[in-house]
């Protein structure tokens, strides 16, 4: 399974932070963001890495990362997102280089506790569709919100403003290959951007969609107060990764 991390997109929540460098360049405790969601890849198994980016840093990701090996990556690809089309779109740059296997897809803000590698087995053992997490916050507003009934998913609303549950949709995700195909279906959103949402809801209504409930801590880190919020939690983790007290 080949992994994608998705940084493109132009940070304008993080502004000043965000003007002369790419968000997911940021630091996070000890680490720039974008590795924790390289290493959540390599965690699940992934050898090779595609990263989407824009904007004006693009350069520097290659500065930093160069080829990948250092996370004991095979390869580490390269795409350019112009704009701001939305996570979908962004996705959609990588079909060539998925070319027809199934992929791991991880936006590049995203911090995660939990080892994925359970996840990543169970989707490996799905004959078919697609795999999202969810965890349970006190925000959901902010996010894809997953209504459920009877343990099954029966919808995906991409920031409701009167969330019917907790359970944000996290930004790992797990894709066969009808994703391309599905992508190309998509209409910009109110907001101008294709939807990763209306994917997982395609793949919802050919009853295809399964998902697991993170455990551990997980936020983004694309606002000020998220950005401090992983800080923390990454900090703490570091900490109780080292049998350290995490303060
Ligand atoms: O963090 C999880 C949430 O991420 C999900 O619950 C939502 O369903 C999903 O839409 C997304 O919500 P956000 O509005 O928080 O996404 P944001 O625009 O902050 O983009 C998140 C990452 O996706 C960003 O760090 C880089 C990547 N991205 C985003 C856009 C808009 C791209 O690569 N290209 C883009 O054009």
């Amino acid at each position: 399974m080949k992994g994608i991390v998705l940084a493109g997109g132009l940070g304008s929540r993080l502004r000043p932070l965000t003007n002369v460098t790419n968000k997911h360049l940021l630091p996070i405790f000890n680490k720039p963001m974008i590795y924790y969601s390289i290493e959540k890849l390599v965690q699940a198994g992934v050898e090779d890495v595609m990263i989407v980016t824009g904007g004006t840093s693009a350069g520097d990701f290659m500065r930093l990362l160069g080829n990948g090996s250092a996370f004991g990556l095979k390869s580490l690809y390269y795409a350019y997102q112009e704009g701001e089309g939305g996570i979908a779109h962004a996705l959609s740059l990588t079909e060539h280089f998925a070319s027809g296997g199934r992929i791991a897809v991880i936006l590049g803000d995203n911090v995660i506790e939990d080892n994925i590698k359970q996840f990543s087995d169970r989707f490996q053992k799905q004959k078919r569709g697609a795999r999202i997490l969810l965890k349970e916050v006190d925000d959901a507003h902010r996010f894809g919100v997953a209504e459920i009934q009877n343990k099954k998913i029966v919808r995906i609303v991409e920031k409701p403003k009167k969330p019917k549950s907790k359970l944000a949709v996290t930004g790992l995700y797990f894709y066969d290959s009808d994703v391309f195909d599905i992508v190309k279906t998509l209409k910009p959103s109110a907001r101008g951007e294709l939807e990763i949402t209306d994917v997982n809801n395609e793949y919802l209504k050919r009853g295809s969609l399964e998902y697991d409930i993170l455990n551990g801590l997980w936020t983004d880190a694309g606002t000020f107060e998220s950005l401090l919020r992983a800080n923390r939690y990454m900090h703490a983790t570091a900490g109780r990764h080292h049998g350290q007290k995490g303060r």
